[in-house]
């Protein structure tokens, strides 16, 4: 066996262009071994076709592996992690079957489409707040005054979680994804307690007082099969964290593809809801906001091709990011060209951005719908948008799961100015 490559997901310049790492990896072959910072050793799924066979193989099991040795201490923040970590990506068929069918009802098409409105209303809402800030102090942060909000407003939405609340839900979350030596000591212990705490509080206000929410069905949902309590906190988790922190991910590297991008964002400007669309598609693929799955695990030996056979019991992870920028399926895949998403253009092949198989992402419509909305308010209203910082200095979210920006600082530009601010005359 080939000696395992070092792989350190809080190294700073890892996490802000990973892409190098994966191509020696996949130069290497469709599956690598490699040796994570803590010791412990993993197999990185780089190639695209291989990422969505063992998406779809039932051989890759989702429910994560007993710990072995001695238990931890019995601590609010490992119940809470116990706890939380029971939801439905967890999980494999017939369970996974049974949370999925309970949840995606609330994701149709009908109901995602209907939020339209009020995602418009709430995105013209942040406009007028960053065109404010702008004016204040000449400068401000796409990610805090817009990336951020807009998903957690809508997620709240979903959720039926108080405004006031989800300043702190977005710091917690950020800490539970991270890696624990990238933050304070006890920083994501903390994060965990408080999340758990916090969900519990709102399952009670829920059975007390249900509101029009999906969050008040499930509690109240009361069919066979329903949701227990156990699960309903997970479940929570889940929503909140699948559904705001990549879809952050999404607008920040979209705004800031196109800010450094000036050609593409012209011809955005210019091509309507089709190439809106494209642009979307094209960041999804070139800067995947989840950049790794959640973590697989063999249930028997399987023989990837290329000389990657895993042994039974292996540690997984499907890099999307890399699988989107594999060379075999997208040429030049370094270059964000949305062009290459229109019909009629090359379209060689679907991103994996959102997943496949049986976990594929049910939050991905109304994700597009958030981007679709957002980003040509964004640019339509401040033409002259410029960024006010190094593209390659920014710093960028530590870790395998998510990516993305941290902050992306912009000025109204050379001419300053706003066109248009939505709801004003
Ligand atoms: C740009 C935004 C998003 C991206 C890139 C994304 C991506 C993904 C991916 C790749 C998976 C599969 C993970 C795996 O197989 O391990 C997934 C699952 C999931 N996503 Fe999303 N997602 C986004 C937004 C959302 C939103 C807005 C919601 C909900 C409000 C959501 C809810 C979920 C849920 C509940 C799952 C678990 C599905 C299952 O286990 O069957 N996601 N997402």
């Amino acid at each position: 066996m080939r000696v395992a490559e070092l792989l350190n997901p809080a190294d700073p310049a890892f996490a802000r262009d990973p892409h190098p790492y994966y191509a020696r990896l996949r130069a290497r072959g469709p599956a690598a071994r490699v040796e994570l910072a803590n010791g412990t050793h993993a197999w990185l799924v780089t190639g695209y076709r291989e990422a969505r066979a063992v998406l779809a193989d039932p051989r890759f099991s989702n429910v994560p592996p007993r710990r072995a040795g001695r238990p931890k201490p019995d601590s609010p923040a490992e119940r809470a992690r116990a706890c939380l970590a029971r939801h439905m990506l967890n999980s494999d068929a017939p369970d996974h079957t049974r949370l999925r069918r309970l949840t995606t009802a609330a994701f149709t098409p009908r109901r995602v489409d209907a939020l339209r409105p009020r995602i418009e209303r709430l995105a013209a809402g942040l406009v007028a707040g960053l065109a404010a800030e702008l004016e204040r102090h000449g400068t401000a942060d796409l990610v805090d005054a817009f990336a951020f909000p807009l998903p957690v407003l809508v997620i709240g939405e979903v959720l039926g979680v108080p405004e006031a609340d989800r300043a702190d839900l977005r710091e917690w979350t950020y800490r539970v994804g991270s890696p624990a030596d990238a933050l304070a000591p006890g920083a994501v212990d903390e994060a965990w307690s408080a999340l758990h705490a916090y969900f519990t509080a709102l399952i009670a206000e829920k059975r007390r007082a249900p509101g029009g929410d999906l969050f008040s069905a499930l509690v109240h949902d009361t069919d066979e099969g329903g949701l227990d309590d156990a699960e309903l906190l997970a479940m929570a988790f889940l929503l909140l964290f699948a559904g705001y922190e990549t879809t952050m991910n999404l607008l920040a590297s979209a705004a800031l593809l196109l800010l450094t991008h000036p050609g593409e964002r012209a011809a955005a400007l210019r091509g309507g809801p089709r190439r809106w669309a494209a642009v979307v598609e094209e960041t999804l693929r070139h800067a995947s906001p989840l950049e790794g799955t959640t973590w697989r695990r063999t249930t028997e030996p399987v023989d990837l091709g290329g000389g990657a056979v895993l042994p039974a019991g292996a540690s997984v992870l499907v890099v999307l990011a890399a699988a989107n920028r594999d060379p075999r399926h997208f040429p030049d895949p370094d270059a964000f060209r949305p062009g290459r998403q229109l019909l009629g253009g090359e379209r060689p092949a679907p991103h994996a951005a959102f997943g496949h198989g049986p976990h594929f992402c049910p939050g991905a419509r109304l994700a597009r719908l958030e981007a679709a909305i957002a980003l040509p308010l964004l640019f339509e209203t401040f033409p002259h948008l410029t960024l006010a910082a190094d593209p390659d200095e920014l710093p960028y979210r530590p870790g395998l799961l998510v990516r993305g920006p941290r902050r992306v600082p912009v000025t109204p530009g050379p001419r300053g100015g706003v066109t248009g601010l939505p709801g004003r005359p």
